[in-house]
């Protein structure tokens, strides 16, 4: 497992740099709500860390660990913040943190370690997770032949966390992004797609100056059980 790659980061923090994803950042502050000062927050496949950091941005004594199992995003993640901490690790292997050591966890379009996740969470602590609908990026996905959002993903998180955790919050955010054809390819080449096709698209050169693409995506918040 060696996660994304240098040239996904890239696309992606240039991505997220243009604000096409800010009110996504802006959901997952909500989802995660206030937390006591001095406190810990955690993102499991932060990648750049953008979410992570503008939830310690908007706390002024709070601290961030950014764990990935990529070296080019822990390696990003270490530069995002001067309160976050950049960790390369493998969630699937276990979260090198104390128990009760954190009071959010965040994970956005990314593996989660429920049993891990419980472990690490402060009594009360909130984990937010952010999975994208069947609609997002819609748009680009037949004639671009890009990576499908797997209709079964809501089914399986659900199982995985069952037992586990319980659902205290829930959001659909959906808004309509208009992109360039830079835009565009930036969406190919930071996500699962840029794994099996060139980036080098003649269909998207061709684009017009604006294709307007859905973003759609859930924002559930868990609090674990007992
Ligand atoms: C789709 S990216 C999302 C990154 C970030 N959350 C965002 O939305 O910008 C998924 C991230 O999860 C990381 N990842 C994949 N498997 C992982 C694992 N087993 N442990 C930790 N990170 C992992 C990848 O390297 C990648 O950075």
């Amino acid at each position: 497992m060696t996660g994304d790659t240098a040239d996904m980061l890239d696309a992606r923090a240039a991505f997220q740099g243009a604000g096409h994803f800010g009110p996504i950042a802006e959901a997952v502050a909500r989802a995660l709500g206030s937390f006591s000062p001095d406190s810990a927050v955690l993102e499991i496949g932060a990648g750049t860390g953008y979410y992570l950091a503008s939830v310690i941005d908007a706390s002024p004594d709070s601290v961030g660990v950014a764990l990935d199992v990529a070296k080019p995003a822990a390696r990003r993640a270490a530069r995002v913040h001067p309160r976050v901490a950049s960790v390369l690790a493998d969630a699937w292997r276990g979260l090198p943190l104390r128990d009760s050591s954190v009071e959010g966890v965040l994970c956005v379009f990314a593996p989660r370690n429920a049993a891990e996740v419980a472990r690490v969470l402060a009594p009360g602590g909130r984990f937010v997770v952010v999975t994208p609908t069947e609609r997002h990026l819609g748009e680009l996905i037949e004639p671009l032949d890009m990576v499908r959002v797997d209709p079964d993903k809501d089914r399986r998180l659900a199982e995985q966390l069952a037992g586990t955790f319980s659902r205290v919050g829930h959001e659909v955010v959906e808004y309509s992004m208009p992109l360039s054809p830079d835009a565009v390819g930036q969406v190919v080449a930071m996500g699962p797609s840029a794994f099996h096709r060139s980036t080098d698209d003649p269909r998207i050169a061709a684009l017009p100056a604006i294709t307007p693409v859905t973003a759609s995506v859930d924002v559930s918040t868990y609090v674990a059980n007992g």
